[in-house]
């Protein structure tokens, strides 16, 4: 790491992003698209941190309204410089430097749509740059299907770059060549606006072309080289949404990968889904089918999955949490939610409390030890440790105006079928009966009825149901049993 401290504190990066992005096919721009749950231009400013550049700029142009709104949000302190009409990346950069006209020392240039590059790599190309002492340093592909790409010329010994010729000016045997330029570099600032000048529009697209630079600096006597990257996904843009979903599974199976090195258990790697936002702790086990996203951590001996979507949620240790969707909620040691839960903003869930089975919450506080377990929808609420709410108890907490909330003491006991009229509460070791629709507060110790009271009527089905098979039931029961009930 002490190589890579001193290849920090570049003069500038700008990185390009004012290109059309049209096979998207999105009002959305592609830049605002995303990896792992965070855009494109996201991933690209952070590989550009990485440098901790002095000045960092951002090319915009197509759709550029919503490219600064999202930069204002993700990094308010970039700079970005617009390109009206996207001549050419030669143009992309001169636009780019626009900004910081009069800078010396190392610019890197990079794209907002290679999601994939590492900060890392940038790093290596800056020391591989200080190391051979060029005027500009270029990082390179070999690819299989080089099509599209421009292709890297080299000199007869085949140490330096002798200049990138661009697909549509490639001749035959040009384009036989493999390694490919990425359209990552790192220049000397004082080459590359002089190279920048003397660009003409002289090629096959008509374009003032980047590429060009290097054979201005060769020409000048200056050294070039290329840094080969055999990690090819690192270099590789996104143009469409299939490459998009490739580079997703991709960034993920990296994502996978790095949480198992690190002692996660993934039973399913090809249906498990990380954010890299996402904190793991070792021995915690993730089941087929889960999304882990946002700011979600898991604590140790935590079990997630299967069938789970967990957005900024907090899992502590040893809990268990099955066909679950959670947002911004709280689960706590060895607590167990599932399955078919979904905690909404606000759930907080103690210390082997459970959640269970059909059961919905939203802004409930759930002490240690108490128990939510079936059919239930618990929002606005209190409810105290050791407390156990019955199958289908609803919290009404909503009369169509306001919202109120309803507090259950700790070990206190609601009946099955019970509406908790908000505002309302039951107090410590109270108990309400089953089928309550209650309104009125309960006190401690007290035992809470709030429905009718049942009444039988003696003869009803012979004097109503004569003949059915009901009535020769009753008759053949009351035969056995004389006056089954009494008012
Ligand atoms: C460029 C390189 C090519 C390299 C390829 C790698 C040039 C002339 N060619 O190809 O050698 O193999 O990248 O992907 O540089 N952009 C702008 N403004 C423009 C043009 C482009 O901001 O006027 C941005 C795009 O948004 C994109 C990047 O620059 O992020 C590359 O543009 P693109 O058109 O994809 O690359 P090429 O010019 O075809
Ligand atoms: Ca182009």
């Amino acid at each position: 790491m002490s190589d890579q401290a001193q290849a920090r504190g570049v003069a500038g990066v700008v990185v390009l992003a004012a290109g059309a992005g049209t096979r998207m096919k999105s009002t959305k721009s592609k830049l605002l698209h995303q990896v792992a749950g965070r855009s494109m231009l996201s991933h690209a400013i952070s590989a550009a941190e990485a440098l901790t550049p002095q000045n960092l700029v951002v090319v915009v142009g197509h759709q550029r309204e919503q490219v600064e709104e999202h930069l204002t949000e993700i990094a308010p302190h970039v700079v970005t410089a617009v390109q009206e009409n996207q001549n050419g990346t030669g143009d992309a950069v001169r636009c780019g430097l626009a900004p910081i006209h009069d800078i010396t020392g190392e610019v890197v240039v990079t794209y907002g749509d290679v999601p994939l590059l590492t900060g890392e790599t940038l790093i290596d190309l800056v020391e591989a740059h200080r190391a051979h002492g060029d005027a500009v340093t270029l990082l390179t592909a070999e690819l299989d299907e080089p099509h599209g790409y421009g292709r890297i010329v080299r000199d007869a010994d085949g140490d330096q770059v002798a200049a990138i010729v661009e697909q549509k000016d490639t001749t035959p045997e040009q384009a036989e060549i493999r390694e490919i330029n990425a359209g990552i570099y790192v220049f000397e600032a004082d080459v590359l606006r002089e190279g920048l000048e003397s660009l003409t529009t002289d090629n096959a697209q008509g374009e003032l072309y980047l590429t060009d630079v290097v054979k201005f600096a060769r020409n000048k006597g200056l050294s070039v080289h290329s840094m080969v990257l055999t990690d090819r996904w690192q270099t590789e843009g996104v143009n469409d949404r299939v490459q998009l979903s490739a580079m997703n599974k991709e960034y993920n199976r990296r994502l996978v990968e790095k949480a198992q090195r690190a002692g996660v258990t993934i039973v399913d790697p090809d249906t498990t889904w990380l954010h890299d936002t996402v904190d793991l702790a070792p021995d915690v086990t993730i089941l087929p089918n889960t999304s882990l996203e946002g700011a979600t951590s898991v604590a140790s001996g935590a079990t997630i999955g299967p069938d789970t979507t967990l957005v900024d949620v907090e899992v502590g240790e040893g809990a268990t949490v099955i066909r679950t969707h959670g947002s911004l909620a709280v689960i706590g040691a060895d607590a167990s939610v599932g399955p078919f839960a979904y905690l909404r903003p606000g759930t907080e869930l103690g210390t082997g409390g459970k959640i269970g089975t059909f059961v919905e919450t939203k802004n409930a506080k759930i002490g240690a030890g108490a128990k939510v377990p079936h059919l239930s929808y618990a929002g606005d609420a209190e409810i105290g440790e050791g407390a156990n709410i019955g199958a289908g108890t609803i919290f009404a907490n909503y009369d169509g105006v306001t919202k109120s909330k309803t507090v259950i003491g700790k070990h206190s006991f609601v009946g099955s079928n019970t509406v908790l009229v908000a505002p309302v509460t039951v107090s410590d070791g109270a108990y309400v009966a089953a089928g309550s629709a209650l309104t009125d507060l309960v006190g401690p110790g007290e035992l809470a009825i709030a429905r009718g009271r049942q009444r039988n009527i003696p003869g009803w089905v012979e004097s109503r149901r004569a003949g059915t098979k009901t009535h020769r039931a009753a008759q053949e029961a009351g035969d056995n049993v004389e006056g089954s009930s009494e008012q």
